[in-house]
């Protein structure tokens, strides 16, 4: 019997990441930029039950604003889950339920940690029986961040974010979010990022279509040394973020103050990501924050891509 016709219920758990650099080159004709950057997959994960059903529907627990969240088709796990059916030829559908921990629109990936834990459930709910190369291939088509979220761990991305080779990152990393209430989005931060690059004097498309990461950024992670890496921690995108958000620069401030090592504003943000030297630093961090009224979370990376636990 095949593992389709016995599994009721499949649970999926990928994780959320943080852009660790994010270079941002010219815009391609179909809107997207050119990318050279570093994802680390970090300890906050969004958790995806995946069961038989004949169609596709969605349920969300675990936000605060239900409103934030679509149940339609702009929802990505729900174009994940068709976009598998349609290449497996599966003529079923599925309940979907997602159980949310990474924030709605905080530049964390967390709708793309979605669409990858549901091609990986329907993958096994179904019996799909996909290779990891053709389930990263479907990923790509569904968002720049997508394939990551499969993969996990640490790694380069390029083209527009989703052509990714491993890079090789020692010990552990501790990091320091503060979360926003109100979301970004990515489009609007991109776009601004264009205009302000427009008003510097540079077209938007003068910037190069092909980008590389530092190498010391890559030295600093193979070295596991937080200090180091604390010294190369980039966003392109940052600028256009406090552009939106300027009070996420007083939250980095604050967060440095405290105690972290660097921050920076976490892929098109509003989220903060504050590099810290230990666990015990990261919690002397958190309390600093606090005393500004800041919630924080205290997460470590490099962790696994998206996984079958039950
Ligand atoms: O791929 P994803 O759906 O995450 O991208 C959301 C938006 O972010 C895109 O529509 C585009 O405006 C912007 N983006 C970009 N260049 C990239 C990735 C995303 O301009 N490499």
């Amino acid at each position: 019997m095949s593992f389709a016709a016995t599994t009721e219920s499949v649970h999926v758990r990928a994780p959320g990441k943080i852009n660790v650099y994010l270079g941002v080159g010219g815009r391609h004709d179909d809107g997207y930029h050119a990318l050279a950057t570093v994802f680390q997959a970090v300890s906050l994960y969004e958790d995806v039950i995946a069961r038989h059903a004949d169609d596709f529907s969605i349920t969300v627990t675990g936000v605060d604003d239900p409103d934030t969240v679509p149940l339609d088709d702009r929802n990505l796990a729900m174009r994940a889950a068709k976009l598998l059916a349609t290449a497996a030829e599966y003529d079923g559908g599925v309940a979907l339920e997602i159980r949310k921990s990474v924030p709605v629109a905080g530049g964390m990936g967390g709708g793309s940690a979605d669409a990858a834990a549901a091609l990986v459930a329907c993958d096994a709910l179904w019996g799909t029986g996909f290779t990891p190369a053709r389930l990263h291939e479907l990923a790509a088509r569904l968002g720049a961040d997508v394939p990551f979220a499969l993969h996990g761990g640490t790694a380069v991305g390029t083209g527009r974010g989703d052509q990714l080779n491993p890079a090789l990152a020692r010990g552990r990393f501790d990091w320091v979010l503060v979360t926003s209430d109100q979301g970004l989005s990515t489009p609007v931060v991109y776009g601004r990022l264009d205009a302000l690059r427009e008003a510097d004097g540079a077209l938007a498309d003068d910037p190069p279509l092909s980008l590389d990461v530092p190498i010391p950024v890559l030295q600093a992670l193979r070295s596991g040394d937080p200090e180091l890496l604390a010294e190369s921690i980039y966003n392109d995108l940052q600028e256009a973020a406090l552009h939106e958000r300027p009070e996420l620069e007083t939250t980095i401030l604050r967060g440095i103050h405290a105690g972290a090592l660097q921050g920076i504003v976490s892929g098109s943000g509003p989220t903060v990501a504050l590099l810290c030297a230990s666990p015990e630093a990261a919690q002397h961090v958190q309390a600093g924050l606090l005393e500004h009224g800041l919630d924080s979370l205290h997460v470590h990376g490099p962790v696994a891509g998206a996984r079958i636990i039950a």
